[in-house]
Order: C-alpha cells, then structure tokens, then sequence
C-alpha cells in the first residue's frame, strides 16, 4: 500500500503534459494540446490534453483520464504499478507499508482539520463583514487602502477579533474540538488556557489547488512595533508552506489560459492584481520558491514572470533563488517596478489597461536581466566581471533544455563582450562537475509484467434516468461551490449564500430521490459526505480519485461538455459560458432528473397493473397513484418549458 501522502506529491508532479510528451507529440492549441492518439490508430490528432485539468481524453476513440489512469493504459500497468512509476519518473520516494489503524486516524484527522479551517474561514468573513469591530477596523482597512468588496470576498478574506480567545471560545461553542482548534493553528495552547493565534487580524485564508482552507496569514492592522506584521499558519498537517502558492486556486485557470504566471510577494499584490484584472498571480509569501511550488505552478505554464520592487540590493538577493526555477526547465522572465513601489501600490497607481501593458513592455528574460544588472554592477573591475561571468554561467548550466542553453550562451556572450566559446566552454565544466537531475531522463523500465489495466467500460444502459443522473454529478462536480442565488433578509441584512452542491442536494434530499446506477451512487454520496464536513469534493478530487474506474468516469462527464466548447470557440463565435447559465441549468436539470424518476415510476406502476390483473381495488389504486404522477409530470415539464416529451 502506497502511503497517501506519497500518491498525492506523485500526482503533484506527475503533470499531465509532462507525461504523455514522452509518448505523444503535442501542441498546444488553445488552452489544450493537441497530438495523434496512441490508443487508436488516426492521422488527424483528436487526442486532447487539458493541463488546468489534469487530463487528456481522445475524442475518437473515447479513452480519458489523468496523468495515472494514461500510465496505466499505456504501458499496461495496474494502479500501483503506474504510480510507482511515476515516483521513479519524478525522483519521490514511495512510502509503502501497511495502512495501521493509527494512519486511518491521521487521515480522520487531517479531515477534521480541513472542517476546522473552514470554518473559521466562515467566521471571519462573516467577522469581517458583518461583525461590528469587524466593520469598524477590519473593512475599514481595507477600504482605506482601496480594496472592493468583490475582492475580499473572492479571497475570503476575514477578520479575527481582538478579544484573545474569542474565537477559540465561539469554535468551542459551535461544537468544534479545542484539539483540532490547536492542531490546526488557530489556537494556541498555553498550560491549558487557549487563546486565538490570530487575534486582532486581518485573515488571508490559504486555499489548496481545489480550493479546501489549509491555513491562513494574518496581517496586523494597528501599530504595534512589538508585534510580527504577519503571523501565518505554522506547519500542521494539512498546511505544509513550502507546498503551496498563495492564490494558486483563484488564479489556476488564468495561469493555464495566459499560459504565464505571475509571482508576487505579498498577498496584497495579489488582490491589488487581480483588481486591476491580472489574474494569473500567484505570491511566494516572501520566500524564494521551492521544488514543490515551482512544481505546482508548471503544472499550468512553464512560463513564469517574477516582479520584482524597485530596489537594485532586494533584486539582487531573490536573483540568487532563482536558478531553483530554471532548474526546472521553466522559462523564467522579470518584471522590474519602479523604485519604491511594490506590484499592490503601482497596479493601483495605474488603469488597468496600462498596468498590463506595463507589464508586457517591461518583461526580460532572465538571464538577459542578471548579465544586465551585474554588468552594471561591475563596470570595469576585472575580479567582479570574471564573477560576474561564473554567476552568469551557473544559471545557464542549470538549465535542462540543450537548445535553450545554446541560446543563452550566444546571447550572454554577446552582451557580456566575450567569445562564446568560452562562456560554452564554462557551461560544459559546469555541468560536467555538477550533477543536474536530468528530468527528462526516462526512468528504467522495471522488469515486471503487469496485468492489463482493468479500466471499467461503461456498459449499456436502459435506465432512463442514466444521463439526467450523469449530468446532475457533473454539475455538483465541476460547479458545487459556485454561488447560484445571494438573498439578503431585509430586516436582518443576513445574506444567504445558495451554492449549486446546497441547491442540488437539497432538492434530491426532500424527495428522497437516488440514483439508479451505482457507479453514481458511490460519486454522489462521496460528494454529500463532504459536503456535510463543509468541505468540496471538485474535480480535481475525482480526477485524481484512486478508484480509476471513478477517476475515468468523472473524466468522461467532464470532458464531454468541453469537446462541445471547443468546437463553439473555433468557428470564432461568442461562446456564452455555462458558468453564466446556471441558474438556468442547474434547476432545469433536477427537474429533468424528477422527470425521469417520475417516468420509471410510472413504468413500474404499470408492471404492477399487469401483475394485479382482476385485482379491482389494487387496480384503482395503482391508477390513482399513475394518475398524480401524470399531473407532476405535467408540472415539470411546463417548469422546463415543455422540454420534456413525454
Ligand atoms: N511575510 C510574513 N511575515 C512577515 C512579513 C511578511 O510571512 N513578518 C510574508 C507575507 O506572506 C507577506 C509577504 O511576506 O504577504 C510580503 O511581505 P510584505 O511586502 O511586507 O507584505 P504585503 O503582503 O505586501 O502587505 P502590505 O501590502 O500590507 O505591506
Ligand atoms: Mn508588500
């Protein structure tokens, strides 16, 4: 049994683009790639790889799913065999032992955790926005220094109040246990009296990849010399700061769709950013990126744009983490602000439109911008330019791709009024001192013979209620936490917020309604479980589910929409998002849903006529029992606009 921690950094670094390169050609075409199937034999390319999704699917023969489940057909390989594989592929060590009772434990009490931090996330939004100190210090704030309310709500962006242990005290009240408050950070525990870590802060919720709270950063907002103007989350065990950007999760899809990151410091470059409508924006916190971080963010673009404030020493000192990134193989650009201003006060000095213009115009490539600043650095002192060339070097040794390195050695050279030769020649040392993780080294085949993936063909289907069923999961997946309908009580101002997964389940809840095929079952009660935890079981949980034949399934559902976008999008057209549509699609689609629950009803009150032939009472009552669903179903088909053919 591989150790779960271990499964989740294999898919961490198993991109999928990475993955099926090694196979298949692609290229890019639009937000996708585009290559030749290698599952069935074609000459115009229909296999297509989502890398904001994590997964590929071929629209000829049908086979989808991540970076895994393409392992496994591909080379023949059994779930674990595939994983391992990957492991080997991206130099992680696979933790393998068998599941104790005690590790069961720690993943019911990573879970808690999660409940835990959403819900303090709730609260200090809720604090933040309706409290009374909350309002008068916290929004106050952040009024002052010109954020919307659409922006704080984006990020959650919260407030814990002053009082030392009010939160702790109102999680206590709410039923949460003191244990968790202190396990996951919020609480600290001083010889039993518990005080709010976070008291008197404004709070930045830390969200992972599919959006669950892992952990917070807290600004201070009043003057206080003593104290730490930000206090963060320390490591737990569900928030591991060398694992995760912040933003990452609001910014994923622009990331993907610019094909570009942006890397900031501060969590308010973040917000000011996305204000002024650059989205693809992700902050380091303050620290030089590591392994896992660049990681994360090549899995949506391997172009990544560093900003840096204007201050020559300050670049000078975060140049030097920055061979890490190249390392990599991402290409690594820099943008330089003006002297004193930091991406937050000059995004907001600007308009939008010549922010991002500012921001095109301004970028240099890495290596060009370090031979620049160094250069200048070292005028004509003979000892700092031989330096000068060595640091030059060393980031271009670094670098995995041949071709990008001869590049590099041309143009340095160039700028640095040397023959190439010699600057080749220093790489060339370089490289052959140091050993660099060659990451496109293809991992040696293990010897064993695996058994044929059994990925679980969708067999065909009478029910009728099969798509409806299909279609309601692919809404609670891919949209759960999409807000559908805002209310705000006139009398108390309480605003009640209804996502798609509150609309859905209810609806399928008050009727007691199920689902027919059991695949679908096993998905929907998975996606209610954490749901009642307050938490989100989204795509990238299905996706990356370890049951392949759910994480193929989800794949499917999910796929089938997009090859319909696609072809929408090519012809040029306006393509009005679904995104935009659901308060339309989702209640349609539970009504359909009754629909056909109520027509497989019917089918079997008519089995049951037959059966009870000569019965006159069973009979009346039988037709009585058909006769209401026959009007119900009346109703809902003119709720659907006469959809329905019944
Ligand atoms: N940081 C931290 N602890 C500190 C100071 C900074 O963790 N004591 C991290 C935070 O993640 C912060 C980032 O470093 O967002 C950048 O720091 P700074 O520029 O000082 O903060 P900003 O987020 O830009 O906040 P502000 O705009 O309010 O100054
Ligand atoms: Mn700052």
């Amino acid at each position: 049994m591989i150790d779960h921690s271990t499964i989740e950094r294999i898919f961490d670094a198993a991109q999928i683009t990475d993955v099926v390169s090694e196979f298949v050609s692609l290229k890019r075409r639009g937000v996708n790639m585009l290559g030749l199937c290698p599952f069935h034999n074609e000459k115009t390319p229909s296999f297509t790889v989502s890398p904001a999704k994590g997964i590929f699917k071929c629209f000829g023969c049908g086979k989808g799913g991540n970076a895994v489940n393409f392992i496994m057909e591909h080379e023949h390989l059994s779930y674990p065999e595939a994983l391992r594989w990957l492991a080997k592929k991206y130099h992680i060590e696979v933790e393998e032992k068998e599941v104790t009772p005690e590790e069961i434990a720690k993943q019911n009490e990573r879970e808690s955790m999660l409940v835990v931090t959403q819900y303090a996330a709730r609260l200090f939004t809720e604090t933040l926005f309706h409290g009374h100190e909350g309002m008068a210090l916290g929004l106050s704030y952040f009024r002052e220094r010109g954020f919307g309310d659409a922006i704080l709500k984006k990020f959650e962006v919260g407030y814990c109040n002053e009082k030392r242990d009010d939160f702790t005290q109102k999680a206590i009240a709410a039923g949460y246990k003191s244990e968790y408050l202190v396990m996951s950070g919020l609480t600290i525990d001083r010889e039993g009296y518990l005080f709010d870590r976070f008291a008197g802060r404004i709070m930045f919720p830390i969200h992972s990849l599919s959006g669950q709270v892992l952990g917070f950063g807290g600004r201070i907002i009043k003057k206080d010399p003593k104290a730490a103007k930000y206090v963060n989350t320390p490591e737990t065990e569900i928030y591991h700061k060398s694992r995760i950007v912040y933003g990452i999760f609001q910014a994923r899809q622009a990331i993907s769709r610019e094909d570009r990151c942006y890397l900031v410091e501060g969590y308010t470059d973040v917000l000011s950013m996305h204000e002024s409508g650059v989205e693809n924006v992700v902050a380091s916190s303050g620290t030089a990126l590591t392994q896992e971080q660049i990681r994360l963010i090549k899995r949506f673009t391997p172009n990544i744009t560093m900003l840096y404030d204007g201050d020559p020493a300050g670049v000078k000192a975060s140049l030097r983490g920055t061979d890490m990134v190249l390392e990599e193989g991402m290409n690594v650009r820099i943008v330089m602000l003006p002297e004193g201003e930091d991406p937050d006060s000059y995004s907001k000095k600007l308009s939008d439109e010549e922010f991002k213009t500012f921001l095109k115009e301004n970028e240099t490539d890495f290596i060009r911008f370090k031979t620049r600043l160094l250069l200048d650095e070292a005028q004509n002192d003979p000892v700092r330019r031989a330096n000068l060339v060595r640091e030059v070097v060393r980031s271009i040794a670094v670098i995995p791709d041949q071709i990008a390195r001869t590049i590099y050695v041309k143009e340095s050279s160039r700028l640095l009024g040397m023959p190439e030769e010699v600057v080749l020649d220093e790489v060339l040392k370089l490289r052959k001192q140091q050993t660099f993780r060659d990451r496109n080294a293809w991992p040696v085949q293990d010897a064993v013979v695996a058994p044929q993936a059994t990925v679980q063909k969708q067999k065909a289907r009478e029910e009728t209620s099969f798509y409806s069923e299909r279609e309601l999961l692919r809404l609670l997946i891919r949209y759960g936490s999409e807000v559908l309908t805002r209310e705000t009580d006139k009398e108390t101002g309480i605003e009640t917020v209804t996502t798609v997964a509150d609309y859905i389940i209810s609806q399928i809840t008050e009727d007691e309604l199920t689902f027919e095929d059991p695949l679908f079952t096993t998905i929907y009660s998975e996606i209610t479980f954490n749901v009642t935890q307050g938490l989100v079981a989204g795509e990238r949980h299905f996706v990356q589910h370890p049951d392949p034949a759910i994480s193929s399934t989800v794949v499917d559902m999910l796929t089938e929409q997009y090859s319909l976008s696609r072809i929408w999008s090519s012809r040029g057209a306006f393509v009005e998002t679904e995104e935009m549509k659901l308060r339309d699609i989702v209640p349609d689609s539970v009504l359909k849903f009754k629909g056909d629950k109520i027509k497989m009803m019917q089918k079997e009150i008519r089995r049951a006529m037959a059966e009870a032939a000569g019965d006159d009472e069973k009979i009346s009552e039988l037709q009585a029992r058909y006769k209401a669903m026959t009007s119900l179903q009346k109703k809902i088909s003119a709720g659907l606009g006469g959809r329905i053919v019944l």
